[in-house]
């Protein structure tokens, strides 16, 4: 699973090499004005691993990755990828850190596959006809050849998804963070992003952070799991945890009974019952 910092391998959608990259979040806090959204959080991804995490929603998965892409600051405590400070100028140039975000954050103003070629360009990562080959690489790859001229609003919330996951194969990351990258996918689909996922790290040796819901992804590709719940780390281990969780609020947040008579939600009283 963990490899030396120093492997390199092949990526082998792009053929590009880069050695992996681990990652340390260090008893880490984020606060936005009152609301404490991260509780000193600890953990590891290892060079070449997959981690998965997994947690309620608004438990503060997204603000985590932020945090690691380097996008924002912890109030307290740190994040280190490779190393290093990822809001340093410097990392970004050292470190080849994707995030796929949960909506895609394409540049709607650019097509699809000016989308792709813009981090390459703005790199100047070999010819014009280099980064074509890559880009409609990456694209066929994700069955999304045709898209390439249209623009981001002419797509479907998960070609959007699939486009942000091509765009992050063309920068040939050495870490690779992604925010639910199944969800809105059909099931076919869902299952060739987990392969893809996989394929990079048994080939290529990227580390891979994933948040996601789909347990079926995290059982098949994942080394470990996390599940964070209101900004803490509730749980820390291998995927077949999931079957049996010793926690009872993960049991339930992984197993949730449906009690229509004892519902979650709060009930409102109509005028018949008062
Ligand atoms: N920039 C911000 N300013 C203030 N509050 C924020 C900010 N970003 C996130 N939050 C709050 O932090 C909490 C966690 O948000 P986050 O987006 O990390 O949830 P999540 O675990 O990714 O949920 P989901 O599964 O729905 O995507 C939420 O209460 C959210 O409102
Ligand atoms: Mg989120």
């Amino acid at each position: 699973m963990a490899e030396s910092l120093c492997s390199s391998t092949r990526n082998p959608f792009t053929g590009a090499e880069a050695p992996a990259a681990g990652l340390k979040v260090d008893h880490v806090s984020k606060s936005y004005g009152s609301l404490q959204v991260l509780k000193d959080l600890s953990f590891e991804v290892q060079p070449g691993e997959i981690f998965v995490l997994m947690g309620p929603s608004g438990s503060g998965k997204s603000v985590l990755l932020r945090q690691i892409a380097g996008l924002e600051s912890p109030t307290a405590g740190s994040v280190t990828v490779a190393g290093k400070d990822p809001t340093a100028e410097e990392t970004r140039e050292q470190v080849r850190l994707a995030l796929v975000f949960q909506d895609g954050a394409l540049f709607n103003s650019l097509s699809v596959y000016d989308n792709l070629a813009l981090y390459p360009r703005e790199h100047r990562s070999g010819s014009e006809r280099e980064i074509k080959d890559k880009v409609m690489h990456a694209l066929n790859i994700l069955s999304l050849g045709e898209t390439a001229p249209k623009f981001p609003s002419e797509l479907s919330g998960g070609m959007r998804k699939r486009v942000a996951i091509a765009r992050a194969l063309v920068m040939e990351p050495q870490l690779l963070l992604y925010d639910e990258p199944t969800s809105e996918l059909d099931p076919v689909m869902a299952a060739t992003i987990s392969e893809i996922i996989g394929t990079l790290r048994n080939e290529y040796k990227v580390t891979s952070l994933v948040v996601s819901h789909d347990r079926d992804l995290a059982l098949s590709i994942s080394d470990r799991v996390g599940i964070i719940m209101a900004g803490r780390l509730m749980s820390l281990g291998p995927p077949s945890d999931l079957k049996d969780p010793k926690d009872p609020k993960v049991a339930d947040f992984l197993n949730p009974r449906i009690d229509v008579k004892n519902p979650r939600f709060k009930h409102i009283q109509t005028q018949d019952e008062s």
